[in-house]
């Protein structure tokens, strides 16, 4: 932890990383679900979140309405606001994985350069997912009503339609929402995250 030249003082942790794994039976890890808006990000995560937990996987989701509803409640859609709302989220997912859980990220996460940052934050076990949907499928699905508002012009800067969407171009694994049914795709990523984790 860099503490800079700020007058804090970090303590680190006797138990290790390989304590937690002996007890929990895997290791920690943060999986990182970009895709724009509909393209399933939460509801994959949520699936696969409790076929992991059923399998003893010390699992959560961090996910990036429930952050902006809380911890980032102060923040709104400019690239600035996205990139700290990253950050934020980039910093709890690391003290998770340090206290050896898995965590799935699912926010937007529309620029390289934040999901870049994030990895930094995270270091090792780090591992980009990407949740891809053609915008028009997306936008079809609209649960929300967003990019109905966004067309209207009653939205501004909204990711896909009027603000930039940059897709991975190397992920760990890409999960293609619009053509594989849910439950296969929630099952696929399961599975890559248990490999991921497993203790050899
Ligand atoms: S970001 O870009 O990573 O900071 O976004 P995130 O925290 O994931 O929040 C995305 C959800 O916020 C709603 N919303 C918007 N999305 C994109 N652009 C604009 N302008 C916007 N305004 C509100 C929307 O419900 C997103 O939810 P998801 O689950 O992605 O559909």
């Amino acid at each position: 932890i860099e503490a800079g030249d700020k007058a804090i003082h970090p303590t680190s942790s006797a138990v290790t990383a390989q304590d937690r794994a002996r007890v929990k039976g895997h290791k920690g890890g943060v999986f990182w679900l970009t895709g724009l808006s509909g393209s399933g990000k939460s509801t994959l995560a949520r699936a696969a979140e409790s076929r992991l937990f059923a399998n003893g996987v010390d699992v959560s989701v961090l996910d990036g309405d429930t952050l902006r509803a809380g911890l980032c409640h102060d923040l709104g859609f400019s690239e600035a606001e996205r990139t700290e709302n990253v950050r934020r989220a980039a910093e709890v997912a690391r003290i998770l994985r340090d206290a050896g859980q898995v965590v799935l990220v699912t926010l937007i996460s529309p620029l390289r350069s934040d999901r870049e940052l994030a990895r930094q934050i995270i270091g090792d076990d780090f591992e980009e997912v990407f949740v891809d949907a053609d915008l028009s499928v997306c936008e079809q699905r609209d649960p929300k009503g967003l990019y109905a508002a966004a067309r209207a012009g009653k939205i501004s800067g909204f990711t896909g339609i009027d603000a930039p969407y940059e897709a991975p171009q190397a992920p760990a694994l890409r999960l293609q929402t619009g053509q594989t049914n849910a439950d296969k795709l929630a099952a696929d990523l399961a599975g890559f995250v248990e490999g991921k984790v497993a203790v050899s």
